[in-house]
């Protein structure tokens, strides 16, 4: 009889049916912050593999967002045998700690682009990005040539990185928190999450890598194209067992 009452009751139906998922999802989801093992521990020699972007692949990715690549664009390979033999090993939540905000998704009107670094040259990307049907015929992805032409504006990636830093990702501002970093991450990528050093470092990585092409200039393309690249570079499944993370699972 009691039963009855709720099940006649569309309010009180909803507020119960609420009541029950909140507990189940506390249940599923809290343990999950103190778990150790809910992101994996990826340390080649002591030295973790997965890093913070660098200064110049940070502001790629902002162009990432800006431009809604992510409309079209996963990037998280799922845990099955076709999308492992498609993409390459599955994503792992370590792979993605650092993201503000992740770039999952699940519309793929594109690839997934969570392995997509060192897939192809920058030369590539970059005819691809400025004219897709010029490199692959049948492609329905839209032409982005103003990237090219655009100088990077960086004035505030400082900034930004201080913000990240507010959520937990480890870019250094005081001795203490670079000296941190090198322990952590080596020195090499330690310089390189240095706040104080920002915009040096991204000036260097473009021109040492001159990923658009263009010596002397540091345009969007510079920028978006070095993001590319790093995507699921991070890990060298290579040193791992066969298996290593189902552990985590
Ligand atoms: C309207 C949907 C759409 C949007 C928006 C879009 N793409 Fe694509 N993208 C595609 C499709 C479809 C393909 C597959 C054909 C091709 O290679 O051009 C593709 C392919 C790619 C590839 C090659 C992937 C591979 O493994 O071969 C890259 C890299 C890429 N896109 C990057 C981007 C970036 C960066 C942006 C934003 C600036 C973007 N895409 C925006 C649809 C889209």
């Amino acid at each position: 009889m009691k039963h009855e009452k709720i099940e006649t009751h569309a309010g009180l139906l909803v507020i119960l049916t609420m009541i029950v998922i909140s507990i189940g999802g506390l249940v599923e989801i809290v343990p999950l912050f103190y778990v150790k093992d809910t992101i994996e521990e990826v340390k080649v020699n002591g030295i973790e593999t997965i890093h913070p972007y660098t200064p110049l692949q940070l502001a790629g990715r902002d162009i990432y967002q800006r431009e809604g690549c992510y409309l079209c664009h996963s990037q998280m390979i799922r845990p099955f045998r076709d999308e492992k033999l498609r993409y390459g090993h599955y994503s792992l939540a370590a792979e993605s700690q650092y993201d503000h905000p992740f770039q999952w998704g699940s519309k793929r009107t594109g690839p997934d682009l969570a392995r997509v670094g060192h897939k192809y040259s920058n030369e590539w990307h970059v005819q691809h990005l400025t004219a897709p049907r010029s490199v692959v015929k049948e492609s329905i992805m839209p032409d982005y040539p103003w990237l090219i032409k655009t100088d990077l504006k960086y004035n505030d990636i400082d900034e930004h990185m201080r913000a990240l830093r507010k959520t937990g990702v480890p870019y250094s501002i005081t001795e203490k928190e670079y000296e941190a970093n090198v322990k952590r991450f080596g020195k090499d990528i330690a310089d390189e999450l240095d706040i104080n050093k920002a915009d040096d470092n991204l000036l260097k990585e473009a021109e040492d890598n001159n990923y658009d092409g263009i010596p002397g200039r540091v345009t969007e393309m510079d920028a978006l194209v070095a993001y590319l690249q790093v995507l699921g570079t991070m890990v060298d499944f290579s040193k791992f067992e066969d298996g290593h993370f189902a552990k985590y699972r």
